[in-house]
Formats: C-alpha cells, sequence, structure tokens
C-alpha cells in the first residue's frame, strides 16, 4: 500500500493513481517563529483550522497576530503541497483545483465525535455539503510534530469495498439533490456519484463489523514526513497523533492519466450507470 517516491513522473502518478499513499521523507518544516502554533488552544470550535482557497482564515482562536502567522504558515504549506504534487505529477499542473487548507492541532486519539464524523474508523472520503461530481479527492498531509509520528490505518482496495456496500445504496431521485442546492445545504447539485460516495462513506464507518473484520494494515508516517494519497479511493482511518498539516486538491478524471482507475468509472462500471 505504500510506496515511497522514485523521482520518475511515471512511478509516482501511477502509484498514486492505483490507489497506493506516496510517502516522502523529506518534508515540510514548521519556521521557527511557528513552533508555538503548535497548541490545540488555537482551535476555534472545530476540529480543525481552515485556510480558504481564497485565503479566508476559519475555526482560529487567538490574537490577531497569531492568527495572522497561523495563515502564513498555513498559505506557505497549501504552495508547498501544489510544488508537491507538480513535481509528483507534472501533467496534472494546470488541472489541479486549489481546495482548504487545514491545521489539526489535536491529538486525534480518544476524541469523543459521532460514528459519521468518526476518522478512527476505515473510509473512504466524500463530503456531504461540497459535491464533486466526480471530481478526484488528492490531499497532501505533512506531520508537523516535533516527534511523534502520526498513526494510521489502510483497508481493502477500493472496488472490494464498494462492492460490499453499494448492493444498499441508492442515489437521491434528482429533485432531491436540487432542493438540496437550492437551499443551500450544498455548495453545487450533488450527482448520483456524490450520493454512492456519501453512501460509502457511511455504511463502512457504521458497520461495526467491517470496521473489525476488513483487512487492515498499520501505517505510520515520522515525524517531519509528508505523504500524499488520493482519500476518495484509498480506505484510510486516521488513529493516533497531533499536529498535521493537510491540502486538498479536487482534479478533474479527465486530467488523470489513466481515468478508469477513479472511483467514478469504477461506479460507473459496477453500477452500469452514468453517475454524473
Ligand atoms: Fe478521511
Amino acid at each position: 500500500m505504500v510506496c515511497v517516491w522514485a523521482p520518475t513522473e511515471r512511478s509516482a502518478t501511477a502509484a498514486l493513481e492505483g490507489g497506493r499513499v506516496v510517502v516522502l521523507p523529506a518534508g515540510f518544516a514548521l519556521h521557527p517563529d511557528e513552533l508555538t502554533l503548535r497548541n490545540p488552544a488555537l482551535l476555534g470550535g472545530s476540529k480543525n483550522i481552515s485556510l480558504t482557497p481564497d485565503r479566508m482564515l476559519k475555526h482560529a482562536a487567538g490574537p490577531a497576530v497569531v492568527r495572522l502567522r497561523l495563515k502564513t504558515m498555513m498559505a506557505r504549506f497549501a504552495a508547498f503541497a501544489r510544488d508537491t504534487v507538480e513535481a509528483l505529477a507534472p501533467h496534472y499542473r494546470g488541472a489541479l483545483i486549489r481546495g482548504r487548507t487545514s491545521f489539526r492541532p489535536a491529538e486525534i486519539e480518544g476524541r469523543t465525535v459521532s460514528a459519521l464524523k468518526d476518522d478512527t474508523r476505515l473510509h473512504v472520503d466524500a463530503f456531504p455539503a461540497n459535491p464533486t461530481r466526480g471530481k478526484r479527492i488528492l490531499r497532501v498531509f505533512a506531520n508537523v510534530h516535533s516527534h511523534a509520528p502520526r498513526h494510521w490505518r489502510t483497508g481493502e482496495p477500493f472496488a472490494e469495498m464498494a462492492a460490499r456496500f453499494l448492493p444498499e445504496l441508492t442515489p437521491n431521485p434528482p429533485i432531491v439533490n436540487a432542493l438540496y442546492a437550492a437551499v443551500g445545504a450544498t455548495k453545487g447539485r450533488r450527482s448520483a456519484y456524490d450520493d454512492l460516495m456519501l453512501g460509502l462513506h457511511d455504511g463502512a464507518k457504521r458497520d461495526l463489523a467491517y470496521q473489525a473484520e476488513s483487512p487492515k494494515k498499520p501505517l505510520s508516517f515520522a515525524a517531519g514526513t509528508v505523504w500524499v494519497c488520493y482519500t476518495d479511493v484509498v480506505m484510510h482511518a486516521a488513529l493516533k497523533g497531533q499536529y498535521a498539516l493537510e491540502q486538498t486538491f479536487l482534479l478533474p478524471v479527465e486530467a488523470m492519466a489513466e481515468p478508469e482507475q477513479s472511483p467514478l468509472r469504477i461506479l460507473e462500471q459496477m453500477t452500469g450507470k452514468k453517475l454524473v
């Protein structure tokens, strides 16, 4: 499941699109004046601090000078993440759509959250309020803890997980998705693809027998490392760790080297239907 990047375009792109986690040992380091940002008290009522693509800082507490430092650090990470993806997969250049940057200063282990928000359970990512309509979710992570690793677990291949949960799922009638968009519950209209992806996310997280019995592999990321993967296809769970940065990119399926490896094409193949 894990591959350490060899500096050739083909291998890194093929690894990412094939559902692997690409780990880069040389990572992203905080500047000396940013070290004090490793402080969960800076969280303002959410589990993560976010920087939107239009550079609005959200869910951050603390004085203006600290929030400015957070914003600067997160913008620097966003630029680093783009450079990293473009180095790994040069032909994505020009097609990557920048999403949110997040800083995760809280310890994951021991948090009390609802089943569907519990990222210690294996899942693929799907955004309830931000439909991607088939676009890929490519994420760059950095462990910025001074010494502790971040622990993940990865699960079975996407198609095998989908084969288990897909028979239980039915996309919403289009009118329902139109209404969600009209009342502002979603940013843009959800497609049948978004419904199925959210169903897979929720189905896996709710199924405790699946969580206990499905194939899984531990994966730990040392302090200072960076890793990249398509989290819409890699079954993953974040078990333990504190102080991570994450940058989300969306990528149109057509920009992939092998679009048939996308969850959109896999689900269309499995259902025999056009989903977007
Ligand atoms: Fe996730």
